[in-house]
């Protein structure tokens, strides 16, 4: 079923089959209702890190599951996990020795706090100035929905795919993964494919596609800091017992300097240098100054002042505090000397830096570092490493032509700093590379209030996604 392909590529260039012409019609014709369903799927709150709706997840799950199936998927399985479960669903009939397409998403959201921020409730999708505004819209319902439609407007219409497909859909990629590393590993043969496509990423402009072929990796660290075994009176001992409030900031300062430097020694020793040409090629990806003052609302641009800002965030590793817990901040003043505070802290990571060894490096620095006054205890939480794709494979050739034909736009190649974990997994279990073939955009608010989702974007996603497949199917033929 499943066949090296990398070796047979025809290299005459892809045409338009007649047949694409009555997916595309159908999709066209279908508008309504692929919105309307995909605002049902919104309407769930399917929050994956919080346990208090596990049972949310799994109605995202199970909705997605019936979905498929009204698509015409076949073998379509919810598949549990020891934390949220993941949907899997295939249709392999396609004609002749062509290849098989692994789509991947998720349906897991992240929280929508703060709640007062919203104009309207997060998971009551609101339609306004073509956005669906909506937890989840963009970050991935949305993306990960518009493959859902893709099989359904191909099998509807022509009643075939030009190529295999198979879907995993799945429910914790918010909180990096965990379980589906071991998922992946048990059903190699059930996920057996020649590519992996996943719709997660964002294109820099309405009019302007991307092709992503980099992701930052992730290793999160969480920080506490123990003083005292109670809480004291500051009065009483202010000035005579340290302050793990106080020793925590001196240890976060010490973290990063002003320039965006990690000091964490032996933190870039295994950063892959950018090599002249791909700094060139990175410098025609349009991430704009003034674009980016606008939608973040910060005064300046920061960072390590020998980068872009595209190779900042893409292509350069980081260090982040996510939040500090600790004292007292209720209204008024409390003369307190607090005895434990924490820290959550994040580095983003790129080729070739390896997760478990950063949190290594970064829990000898900090216990070198931390005051004997004090007492710090490093968890290491999630952990990923970056992940980059070649360029130049015939898939993305495939994905560009595809992106060219819907956008009337070459899509520039670039590299994201968010991350994927999967991305890796699938490499590593299966030997798949990966297309990230995303339709979000950057002014969207992922993980934010007011999360949105360009309308065209889901319709141009689906009509892109359709001749990705086609063209795909045609290079593997
Ligand atoms: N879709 C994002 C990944 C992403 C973000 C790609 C921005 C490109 C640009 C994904 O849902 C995400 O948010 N991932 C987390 C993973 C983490 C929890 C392990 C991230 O990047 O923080
Ligand atoms: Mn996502
Ligand atoms: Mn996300």
């Amino acid at each position: 079923m499943t066949k090296k392909k990398t070796g047979q590529m025809r290299s005459n260039t892809p045409t338009t089959a007649p047949h694409v012409a009555d997916a595309l019609n159908y999709a066209d014709t279908h508008q309504k209702p692929f919105l309307a369903e995909l605002l049902e799927l919104l309407r769930i709150p399917s929050i994956g890190t919080q346990p208090e709706h596990s049972s949310d997840t799994r109605a995202a799950a199970d909705w997605l599951a019936q979905a498929m199936r009204n698509a015409g998927l076949e073998n379509v399985q919810v598949f549990p996990t020891a934390g949220n479960p993941w949907v899997y669903g295939d249709w392999l009939h396609a004609a002749g020795d062509v290849a098989t397409v692994l789509v991947y998403g998720h349906y897991d959201v992240q929280p929508p706090d703060p709640l007062n921020l919203w104009e309207t409730p997060p998971f009551e999708p609101n339609v306004r100035d073509n956005y669906i505004y909506a937890r989840g819209s963009s970050d991935d319902k949305g993306q990960v929905y518009a493959h859902v439609k893709v099989v359904e407007a191909y099998l509807k219409s022509i009643g075939r795919l030009p190529v295999n497909i198979k879907f995993i859909v799945e429910g914790e990629e918010e909180s990096g993964s965990p379980n589906l590393d071991a998922c992946i590993r048990d059903n190699k043969k059930l996920l057996a494919a020649d590519v992996v496509l996943i719709s997660d990423t964002s294109i820099p402009g309405p009019e302007e596609p991307a092709i992503v072929y980099g992701l930052r990796g992730i290793c999160s660290v969480f920080l506490d800091v123990t003083g005292p075994s109670h809480d004291l009176h500051f009065g009483s001992y202010g000035g005579g017992i340290n302050n793990p409030l106080n020793a925590i900031c001196h240890i976060i300062a010490k973290l990063k300097g002003e320039d965006g430097h990690v000091q964490i020694p032996g933190f870039y020793d295994k950063v892959r240098p950018l090599t002249p040409e791909e700094r060139k090629l990175l410098a025609r990806s349009p991430v704009r100054e003034a674009e980016w003052l606008k939608e973040t609302g910060a005064p300046e641009v920061w960072g390590e002042p020998e980068y872009t800002l595209v190779e900042r965030t893409g292509a350069r590793p980081t260090l982040d505090v996510n939040g500090i817990i600790g004292g007292y901040t209720g209204p008024g003043t409390k003369t307190v000397l607090p005895s434990a505070v924490h820290a959550k802290i994040s580095m983003r990571l790129v080729p070739d830096q390896d997760p478990a060894e950063i949190a290594e490096l970064f829990r000898r620095y900090v216990s070198e570092i931390a005051p004997p006054s004090v007492t710090v205890k490093v968890t290491t939480r999630s952990g990923a490493p970056a992940s980059i794709i070649d360029y130049s494979i015939p898939p993305m050739k495939a994905a560009a032509a595809a992106y060219s034909e819907v956008f009337g736009k070459e899509p520039v190649y670039t590299r994201e700093g968010g991350s994927i974990p999967v991305v890796n997994q699938f490499k590593k279990h299966l030997g798949l590379q990966t297309i990230l073939m995303g339709f979000g955009l950057p002014s969207d608010r992922a993980h934010s209030p007011n999360e949105r989702f360009y309308i065209p974007n889901y319709y141009r996603g689906i009509k892109t996604i359709i001749h990705f497949l086609e063209k795909y199917a045609q290079l593997t033929k």
